[in-house]
């Protein structure tokens, strides 16, 4: 783990937040390598999930909610953890909204589901969708953890990307299924190790005020196996509660049969700072290539921040570097997020890229100016090909 924090802060992935003041627990910020990473797996899950499927809705939902919401939700009333003396605490972030007599007090959302409870009826409205039917968020969370710890594994901000996927009672054990195997294609798109993940059968004690049955995946992290991920069914406790508490019939209407229930619902979830820490965990390598120890991350590039590094192979030979700023700018237009580098010896930026795990590094040399094309050299293998210019963008 020191290891990983070190190269995370090192190369621009993750500081500590408020570091200058000390840090404030619970709490970090990504750096520019880190937002690209998060956005590219925000990204892919988005694409997978919501945007490439017929059944799927997604939604932005307000972060600060009504606090009736976690009232009816069980959030006032359950959602806390117990203290050394045995006293619950219930790990809400109370806040203010409004000035003076006016404010009432609300909560930061612990979790983003609610957002789409609420929304439900709305999108019933605007789409008519059929059963089966899913709304997704991607959005920030907030609990105050008594103990937050190991990096960005429990913090007291983070991310989730979270699916509510509504079905017919009857059809329950089919959807839990079916969303246990999309969850592990999921895990296989980001490479993540499947002998690293184990299901955990929740039992009943350990499980939320609000699930029948739950799943949980755990990861191999480096303090040990731990929760990543979880697949819930919530049955009709949130629907049938809001519905109660709200007064809106919040029941769907089947048009085939008349008739009218509360739909089930199945839960996936997934913790986006989890997510980057396994990635990170598990591309994390040491080797030995050419006869000098290394370090590099194993990132699929599906997810890399950086996809590949223009060099020219000198940088006092102006020929080189114009060439390979050419080269650059062209490959720029088609893949955003590559980088020009012409600092320090071609060893050192190869360094540079294996540890920011970098798939493709490009040199631009004297061969370059003759025939137009450069050496591609492969992150993990570290072994290089010649490739004409005009085949880079298939090639990387
Ligand atoms: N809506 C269901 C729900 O919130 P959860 O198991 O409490 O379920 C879902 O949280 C996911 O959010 C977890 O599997 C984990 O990935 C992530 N998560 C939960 N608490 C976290 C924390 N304090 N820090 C970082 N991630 C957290």
């Amino acid at each position: 783990m020191e290891k990983i924090i070190s190269l995370c802060k090192r190369r621009g992935f993750i500081f500590q937040g408020s570091e200058i003041y000390g840090g404030l627990a619970g709490t970090w910020d990504y750096g520019p390598l880190g937002v690209t990473l998060k956005n590219n797996i925000k990204r892919l899950w988005w694409e997978m999930f919501v945007e490439n499927r017929d059944d799927m809705y997604g939604v932005d939902a307000a972060l600060i909610m009504n606090p009736k919401v976690w009232e009816a939700s069980g959030h006032v009333a359950g959602f806390a953890d117990p203290l050394e003396n045995g006293e619950k605490f219930n790990v809400m972030f109370k806040t203010s909204v409004g000035a003076g007599e006016e404010a009432i007090v609300s909560y930061l959302r612990p979790e983003t589901a609610q957002g789409m409870f609420v929304n439900f009826k709305n999108v019933i409205d605007a789409f008519h969708p059929k059963l089966p039917f899913g709304m997704g968020q991607i959005g920030k969370a907030f609990r105050n953890e008594i103990s937050p710890r190991d990096f960005i594994f429990r913090t007291r901000e983070f991310e989730q990307m979270e699916i509510e996927y509504f079905v017919k009672e009857k059809d329950w054990k089919d959807f839990f299924e079916n969303w246990r195997e999309q969850m592990f294609d999921w895990m296989k798109a980001i490479g993540l190790p499947k002998k690293s993940i184990h299901e955990l059968e929740v039992p009943e004690e350990d499980r939320a005020h609000y699930s029948k049955r739950t799943v949980d995946f755990e990861f191999d992290f480096p303090f040990g196996k731990k929760e990543l991920y979880g697949l819930a069914y919530r049955t009709d406790f949130d629907l049938r509660n809001h519905s109660a508490s709200s007064g809106v019939d919040l029941q769907y209407f089947e048009e085939e049969t008349g008739e009218r229930f509360t739909p089930h619902v199945i839960e996936p979830t997934f913790g986006v700072d989890r997510t980057i820490l396994a990635v990170l965990t598990s591309a994390y390598t040491e080797d030995e290539l050419n006869g000098e120890t290394r370090t590099y991350l194993k990132l699929s590039k599906s997810i890399a921040p950086v996809k590949a590094a223009i060099f020219p192979l000198l940088k006092n030979k102006p020929e080189l570097v114009e060439k390979a700023r050419e080269v650059y700018m062209m490959l720029k237009k088609e893949i955003p997020q590559i980088v020009f580098d012409d600092n320090g010896n071609i060893g050192k930026r190869y360094r540079r890229q294996d540890e920011i795990g970098t798939p493709a590094c490009i040199t631009i040399d004297f061969d370059t100016l003759k025939d137009d094309t450069v050496t591609v050299r492969d992150r993990d293998t570290g072994e290089q090909k010649r490739v004409a210019i005009k085949d880079l963008k298939d090639s990387i």
